[in-house]
């Protein structure tokens, strides 16, 4: 388990991570997630020992390592840049750390060609420049080397960032199933909110320093605490003035007209009838729409406001622009902070 308690990070006089507390337990798949430059390296460089907190405690298994050095923190890290040993091959990258430990010969021969398997890396990279190899291949490397040494803590910056977006996908699988196999505490870094759904048991919740919002994909997305998680994670409509009103005018809500509420774009739903007594209507026509093979985005103009929908794409077009529609919201679905 690893415990952050009341941790503030500085550089000089600047505070890059403001006093939070959090809480990553024993082979969970964690990420750290935020728009650029709201301090996830940062977290995680105070976690490798990089970075002294300037007050609070780090915790590993009840132990405060605020004062351990990094090298006996036993924590494996990969970068999004790969930092590979550019002048090695594949096999001296991910052997380094166990010739650094001294290991044998064959001890080393065996546990590069086991865990070069593990990451689905072809035994005949294994002699290759580092610089030969594709960026998913080198990215492999980087895993392996940082897995090799079996840290009791994984920590992943951003490392499928470099990767076209077919790759990401796949690699993405690949990392959650050999993260669940070996059962190891992993804490990821992205800013991509997709990635971060797909991947994470739990996901915590970053803003220019300030932890925001801890919890499941799940209450992540659908229990986001704040208007900065609501349009950070997910797609999202926010309703102003006259479609508030509407909304108030139809149902026993009493949403405030001057504040935004937020509403999911896959929860308008469309159609001749009345989904459920719950459902309040408002009428659009389609301005825009976004085809992406499953699904198609659209753009409704609602007495002047802009509103987002989703609609799957079985079979038949279900728009076109200028159609006019019918839109139904559960009240229930909407959020306002
Ligand atoms: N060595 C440093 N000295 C001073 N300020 C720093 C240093 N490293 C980072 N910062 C600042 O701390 C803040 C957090 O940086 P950090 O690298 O942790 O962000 P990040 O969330 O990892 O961003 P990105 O997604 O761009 O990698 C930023 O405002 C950054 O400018
Ligand atoms: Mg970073």
């Amino acid at each position: 388990m690893i415990q952050f308690e009341d941790v503030v990070i500085k550089y000089g006089d600047f505070t890059a991570m403001h006093d939070f507390t959090m809480v990553i337990n024993e082979g969970e798949f964690f990420t750290l997630l935020g728009p650029s430059g709201c301090g996830k390296t940062t977290i995680l460089r105070s976690l490798a020992g990089f970075v002294d907190v300037s007050s609070g405690a780090i915790k590993v298994n009840g132990q405060i390592i605020n004062d351990v050095p990094t090298e006996k923190r036993n924590i494996g890290i990969v970068f999004q840049s790969y930092a590979l040993f550019p002048t090695m091959n594949v096999y001296d990258n991910i052997a380094f750390g166990l010739k650094v430990k001294k290991l044998g010969k064959n001890e080393i021969r065996d546990l590069v060609l086991e865990i070069t398997r593990k990451v689905e890396l072809g035994e005949e990279q294994l002699y290759k420049n580092v610089s030969e190899l594709s960026g998913g291949q080198q990215q492999r490397v980087a895993i392996a080397r940082a897995m090799i040494l079996k840290p009791g803590i994984l920590c992943l910056d951003e490392p499928l960032s470099n990767l076209d977006a077919k790759l990401r996908g796949q690699l993405r699988h690949e990392l959650k199933i050999l993260q669940r196999d070996l059962g190891i505490t992993t804490i990821y870094v992205t800013h991509d909110q997709e990635e971060a759904l797909t991947l994470s048991d739990r996901i915590a919740v970053f803003n220019k320093g300030h932890l925001e919002q801890v919890g499941t994909p799940f209450e992540i997305y659908n229990e986001s605490n704040s208007s900065f998680v609501c349009d950070f994670i997910g797609d999202i409509n926010t309703c102003t003035g006259r479609t508030i009103d509407s909304i108030n005018g139809q149902s026993e809500k009493k949403f405030d007209r001057d504040k935004p509420a937020y509403l999911r774009i896959e929860r308008i739903l469309t159609g001749t009838a009345n989904p459920g007594p719950k459902y309040v209507k408002l009428r659009g026509s389609v301005i825009d729409r976004e085809y992406n093979g499953i699904f198609t985005k659209y753009f409704y103009d609602v007495d002047g406001e802009i509103l987002k929908g989703l609609e799957r794409n079985i079979g038949a077009e279900p728009g076109a622009v200028g159609d006019a529609v019918d839109l139904f919201i559960n009240p229930e679905d909407i959020k306002q902070f």
